[in-house]
């Protein structure tokens, strides 16, 4: 995706932070006029950038806080469709409802809804999906698949994918998917993923693909029920990370992934979900609707399946679940 011309002028901004940069410069580099460029500041500034401004110095940004603003997810993006509309909420109840009702009457492929925080993010089995203002990255993408219902499932595993390869970038080792929507970072959660579909009798209307990340949260912060199995990734890497360039870097992986889907199948997917898990060989309990099942990670199937060997050494294929490692 092409960066528009004003996330082109905050991007100069950044790049000479600290320094001022005069208005006759930024209008011959942006080819638009100094009213223009005058315009555009205006409107960084209601979005909450600090720029000042001076006669015949031009304008300075001034530190900006950590914002999942539009125009800087905008100017961390490279992709064709994901993210080409921004629909963003400093609060919301879920950015999946939202989606969804912006679904409903219309919304393109690749909306992206982003909030700063959720009052009541969805988490999977009706459980609340911890979502404090500025720490995390709560966003939900309308999609609109032209593949068959009975694939749907398997975008949580491509989200998974998609998620544990933008965090590999970050933090090379450590990072695993734990089958159906876990990403966990040493072991504890680090992101997870909630899909919704609505289908007509045999194509996909629309699907929101929803994904909590815990980017700044001090592990101190998470609830007293949470800080057990949660993890963030400013807690392993010691210091705040930016968050737009996250999720940039998550809607690019992802969009790859989905075209891949589209030209291929599943199968890359699949096979890629498979060496970034390390569920294999491990010992589980799985709550599957009304029965509980105990016995080893055999993998999954190609239809993104969960297969456990239970004691009597037969293959159980589990289609939804919750995981538990004994
Ligand atoms: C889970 O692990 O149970 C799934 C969590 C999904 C949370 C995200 S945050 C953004 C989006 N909006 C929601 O209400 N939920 C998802």
């Amino acid at each position: 995706m092409e960066p528009s011309t004003k996330q082109h002028l905050l991007g100069r901004l950044k790049e000479t932070r600290g320094a001022w940069v005069s208005g006759a410069h930024l209008s011959r580099e942006l080819d638009i006029s100094r009213t223009a460029v005058w315009k555009h500041v205006c409107s960084l500034r209601n979005e909450g950038y600090v720029i000042d401004s001076a006669p015949r110095k031009g304008y300075l940004l001034k530190e900006t806080l950590d914002r999942l603003l539009p125009a800087e997810i905008g100017a961390a993006l490279h992709s064709e469709c994901l993210g080409r509309r921004i629909v963003f909420e400093s609060e919301v109840d879920s950015t999946n409802r939202l989606a969804r009702d912006l679904a409903i009457s219309g919304a393109v492929e690749g909306t992206l809804v982003v909030a700063e925080s959720q009052t009541g993010g969805r988490g999977r089995k009706g459980r609340n999906w911890f979502s404090p203002p500025g720490e995390g990255i709560y966003v939900s993408l309308v999609l609109r698949p032209r593949f068959q219902p009975a694939e749907a499932p398997k975008m949580t595993l491509l989200t998974g994918v998609a998620l544990a390869e933008t965090l590999i970038h970050i933090i090379p080792s450590r990072v695993t998917i734990k089958w159906p929507n876990d990403v966990l970072l040493g072991g504890r959660k680090i992101a997870g993923i909630l899909i919704e579909v609505s289908t007509n009798i045999d194509a996909i209307d629309y699907m929101i693909v929803g994904v909590g990340i815990n980017v700044n949260t001090p592990p101190d912060r998470f609830p007293a029920d949470l800080r057990e199995r949660a993890t963030s990734l400013a807690a392993h890497i010691g210091h705040p990370v930016p968050r737009a360039e996250i999720l940039g870097a998550f809607l690019d992986c992802f969009e790859r992934y989905y075209a891949v889907v589209e030209r291929e199948g599943f199968a890359p997917v699949i096979r890629r979900w498979r060496e970034l898990s390390d569920m294999v060989g491990r010992r589980v309990r799985v709550q599957d609707f009304d029965r509980s099942l105990q016995g080893t990670i055999a993998g999954i199937d190609d239809d993104g399946l969960l297969l456990i060997k239970t004691a009597d050494a037969e293959i159980q294929r589990v289609i939804a679940g919750d995981v538990e490692y004994l």
